[in-house]
């Protein structure tokens, strides 16, 4: 137990996410979670990326009934919660503004605390959802749509960035290169899913060349485009034909590099409690990669589920029951917006 923690027993706490394109509520008793729904909106599909307009107004839409299903999954009633929970940011701010407000009238009208949570946070605690027993400090690889740090977890509420992308996020990669080769939004999950029988060998592409712990994904996405480019020039058929090999190659050349970045953040710190999060911590490969390590190089590796890997409030509920242990509570006029610190 932390200094100064408080035990925090019999409570019920309601989470709501919707720092992007997905509303998500979930119910967490005691340390336990009892529901995690998570509604995903299709609506951007056809534009190939999140538009915010339309995804405040469908958060608006989705945000009750998705709060109702929490609740009833879980069997609690409205009146038996203790606490209310929700992400403050980084994100979309008509999004985050939808989920704080609701968050914010549910409080008042119920007379009960607040807490909100940085949405990033959220992400690097999510590993100990189900490994109550990864020790502190342990290493996190935060690989998401918006962001890719290797972050130094040292308790709940002490995180060290020691390696960040100087440009493009991991999962921008996957989902900008998706769309060179005409996949719609988000790319990420239909090039894993494309890779499964490909030759991972078969195409080779320029990535990053930065020092140390930190990453550029600018120039692989430019790669990607200029080989795309020249191929289908002399074969109009070139991605439909090669379209599994294409898939592997960029997969094998995004996780290799993250590998990479995060064996050296290992050998610099000399810690090896490794996890994962974000929704690219979702990728087969980067799972497959990471487990190996366990026996090639005596890691210990925490890798969460996929539903606490993309975005979820579950992991919210979890960090807002951490801070409520430290009676971290959050005022009702603070601002939706937050970046990591
Ligand atoms: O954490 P997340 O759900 O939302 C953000 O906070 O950004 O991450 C979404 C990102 C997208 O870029 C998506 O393409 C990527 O995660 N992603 C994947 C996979 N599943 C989701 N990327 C590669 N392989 C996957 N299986
Ligand atoms: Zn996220």
């Amino acid at each position: 137990m932390q200094k100064n923690e408080r035990v925090v027993q019999n409570i019920t706490l309601l989470a709501i996410e919707t720092s992007c394109d997905d509303t998500s509520a979930s119910v967490i008793k005691n340390g336990e979670i009892l529901s995690n729904v998570v509604s995903s909106q299709s609506v951007h599909i056809k534009y190939g990326g999140v538009v915010p307009e339309l995804a405040s107004r469908a958060h608006q839409k989705n945000i009750i009934p998705v709060v109702n299903h929490a609740l009833q999954i879980s069997k609690t009633q409205l009146k038996n919660i203790d606490a209310i929970a929700y992400t403050i940011g980084p994100g979309l701010l008509g999004s985050l503004l939808v989920g704080s407000s609701f968050a914010k009238g549910l409080a008042i009208s119920l007379n009960k605390p607040l807490i909100s949570v940085n949405h990033l946070e959220a992400h690097v605690l999510a590993p100990l959802i189900e490994n109550r027993n990864l020790q502190f400090p342990y290493l996190c690889l935060l690989v998401s749509g918006g962001h890719t740090q290797i972050i130094l977890v040292n308790s709940i509420t002490d995180f060290e960035i020691i390696g960040k992308t100087i440009d493009d996020a991991a999962g921008e990669a996957f989902d900008k290169t998706a769309k060179i080769i005409g996949l719609p939004y988000p790319g990420g999950p239909l090039i894993d899913k494309y890779s499964q029988n490909g030759n991972h060998d078969a195409f080779k592409f320029a990535i990053g060349k930065v020092p140390g712990l930190d990453l550029s994904f600018s120039g692989f996405k430019t790669s990607v485009l200029y080989f795309i480019q020249k191929q289908s020039k002399k074969d109009a058929t070139f991605v439909q034909n090669n379209l599994s090999d294409i898939c592997s190659s960029i997969r094998k050349t995004i996780i290799t590099y993250l590998m990479t970045k995060l064996s050296l953040a290992v050998k610099q710190t000399g810690i090896n409690r490794v996890s994962i999060a974000g929704g690219v911590a979702a990728n087969s490969l980067l799972r497959n990669e990471i487990i190996k390590k366990t026996e090639t190089e005596n890691w210990q590796v925490f890798i969460p589920k996929l539903e606490f890997c993309t975005d979820n409030a579950a992991m919210v509920a979890f960090a807002a029951y951490a801070k409520m242990k430290i009676e971290k509570f959050s005022p009702l006029d603070e601002a939706p917006f937050a970046s990591f610190k």
